[in-house]
């Protein structure tokens, strides 16, 4: 791992869950711990590159000489990506909620006493800020996406390369337990636009993000 890899890169990086409110008091979310996104920050700073990491609601310190902006909604979070651009790099680890309460009540809502047996909330789609990013006049060279899956894993995600236009993604195999979502491991398949594929044995994240990083870098300088 070398330190100058992106020294005069600006990397742009989106971690953990978005939070989409149904009242003041209530949220529709995901269990992502933001590790994975903090974790290549990290890697991306050591490598030299000037660093932006748009998080959701999590709890993780601020890595070493990396800007943090702090959002909630997947709405905040496409504006904060946006703002940042220009940028070399965008690595989309965020676990975006795909859908929003159509309509954020004002006030807290209370039990509806006429309607006892249940409640109805509709939901609407959120924009997907990776497919905005990589298809935008400000395109990153390099976007890099993540595909979580339980099952046919590869697949999926050489379809969400393709379909979202990136240039690298970064698949992992959610079903299985002690990696992924919200452990300190992970073991994932990384796949280019060539459909090559390299796997990344499970490792700590931190090993992982250096291994991300220095290929990402690679495809970069190439
Ligand atoms: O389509 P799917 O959600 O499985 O794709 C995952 C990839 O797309 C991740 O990199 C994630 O950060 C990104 N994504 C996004 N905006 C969304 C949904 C997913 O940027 N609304």
């Amino acid at each position: 791992f070398e330190r100058g890899l992106l020294s005069g890169r600006h990397v742009l990086i989106n971690a953990g869950p978005t939070r989409e409110a149904i009242d003041p008091v209530r949220y529709i979310s995901n269990h992502s711990s933001g590790k994975m996104g903090f974790a290549l920050a990290e890697a991306a700073a050591e490598a030299g590159a000037r660093v932006t990491l748009v998080a959701g609601p999590v709890n993780l310190p601020t890595p070493a000489r990396v800007q943090r902006i702090d959002v909630t909604s997947a709405q905040d979070m496409l504006d904060a990506c946006l703002a940042a651009l220009p940028a070399d790099i965008f690595i989309a680890s965020a676990a975006v909620a795909d859908y929003r309460p159509a309509s954020a009540a004002d006030q807290k809502m209370k039990k509806d006493t006429a309607n006892e047996d249940g409640l109805t909330l509709t939901l609407v789609r959120n924009p997907d800020i990776l497919a905005t990013l990589a298809e935008h006049s400000q395109r990153p060279d390099c976007c890099v996406g993540f595909a979580a899956e339980t099952h046919d894993v590869l697949n999926y995600a050489a379809d969400k390369l393709q379909r979202k236009k990136l240039d690298l993604i970064v698949a992992n195999d959610v079903s299985q337990s002690g990696i992924g979502f919200n452990s300190d491991d992970n073991a994932v398949t990384l796949i280019d636009r060539q459909l090559e594929r390299c796997s990344l044995p499970q490792a700590s994240k931190q090993k992982l993000a250096r291994q991300i990083i220095a290929r990402i870098a690679g495809q970069l300088n190439h």
